[in-house]
């Protein structure tokens, strides 16, 4: 009889290299006629130090008005959470800063808890051990580093307990309305009934202010969207010059998204080496960089009901510029 290979996820993962993955994706997004890059690649280690510095920007609102409503509803959500010991579970925890608001008052109010920080980046995990150990050292934390959903079917094998996950920042913005509910799918199926989540999520507004939260009078962000190209250029061998590209940032009225792109500024060819292949773009055209989907009260109600989720409750900041939203999974149990 021939013989034939049954791939497993470690045969592939012993091939296929970081870099590889990357390429590919590189290849895929740039070979279509409606060019784009995913944003998941924003983040390496410059491109996580800009959008930290992007977090403390007055024109991007979006993380102080979640820092507010933290601070406000601290004690709350410790009293929802009071009682029974449970998992924290920060989804893509970067440095932690936000979460640490909550670790304070839990621990100051003596929540028997266990810290469980997922995210894809082992430099962020092992900056804010290094910081929790300093802050809290008293504190159970048990850090993943992992795609989300590995990370949390893992855990789910781990521990029984009731889990309260974080899915802060608007996080849930950067994923098409399609990618959004299948997210939250997944997650309510790695939960248990009476489990909780709170997510984030930024509030549909001012066009203007939404537009100037992507386009900062200090271009923090056209630095965080061109590093991109910087990271091709190093980590593929490709060769974009930088000063032939722009960044673009528009709110799409159909979609409802602040949409992100680069646009060439002159007809160009460019060769990454990585992938072998060359790209030919035109004046003006763009390569679709980033989603940011902004939302309605309405669409969260929607998205809860739809994924198998309740909603506990609505925290605002007093703007009402972004909504932390707190849901309670729902199973028929047999
Ligand atoms: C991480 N994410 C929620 C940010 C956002 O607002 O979409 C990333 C970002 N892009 C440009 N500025 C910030």
């Amino acid at each position: 009889m021939k013989q034939y290979k049954v791939l497993t996820h470690q045969d592939l993962e012993s091939v296929r290299s970081t870099r590889e993955l990357f390429g590919l994706e590189v290849l895929l997004g740039l070979s279509k006629t409606e060019k784009s890059l995913p944003s998941r690649f924003f983040y390496d280690d410059e491109g996580s130090r800009l959008f930290q510095q992007i977090t403390n920007l007055d024109d991007y609102y979006l993380t102080g008005a979640e820092h507010r409503i933290l601070d406000v509803n601290k004690g709350k959500l410790a009293e929802m959470m009071g009682g029974e010991s449970f998992n924290l579970i920060d989804l893509g925890s970067g440095d932690g800063r936000k979460t640490n608001q909550l670790l304070e008052e839990f621990i100051r109010r003596n929540l028997n808890f266990t810290y469980t920080p997922i995210d894809i980046s082992e430099a962020a995990v092992q900056l804010q051990m290094k910081d929790l150990e300093d802050r809290f050292s008293a504190l159970n934390v048990e850090g993943i580093v992992a795609e989300y959903f590995d990370g949390l079917l893992w855990h789910s094998h781990q521990s029984k307990e009731r889990n309260f996950v974080l899915f802060l920042g608007s996080n849930i913005g950067n994923f098409h309305r399609g990618q959004a509910r299948a997210f939250l799918r997944s997650v309510w199926n790695f939960l248990k009934p009476d489990d909780c989540i709170l997510i984030g999520f930024d509030l549909k507004k001012n066009i203007e202010r939404m537009v100037r939260a992507y386009n900062d009078t200090e271009g923090v962000t056209r630095a965080f969207n061109l590093n991109l190209l910087t990271r091709i250029n190093r980590e593929l061998e490709g060769n974009f010059v930088l000063s032939n590209w722009r960044h673009y940032a528009n709110y799409d009225v159909f979609s409802g998204a602040m949409e992100s792109y680069l646009v060439s500024k002159v007809e160009q060819e460019v060769y990454i080496r990585e992938v072998n292949q060359r790209f030919n773009f035109l004046p003006f055209e763009p390569i679709h960089t980033e989603y940011s989907y902004k939302f309605l009260v309405s669409d969260i109600e929607q998205l809860a009901a739809d994924t198998g989720f309740v909603i506990e409750h609505q925290l605002f900041d007093d703007d009402r510029d972004f909504v932390d939203s707190i849901w309670r999974v729902v199973k028929e149990v047999d």
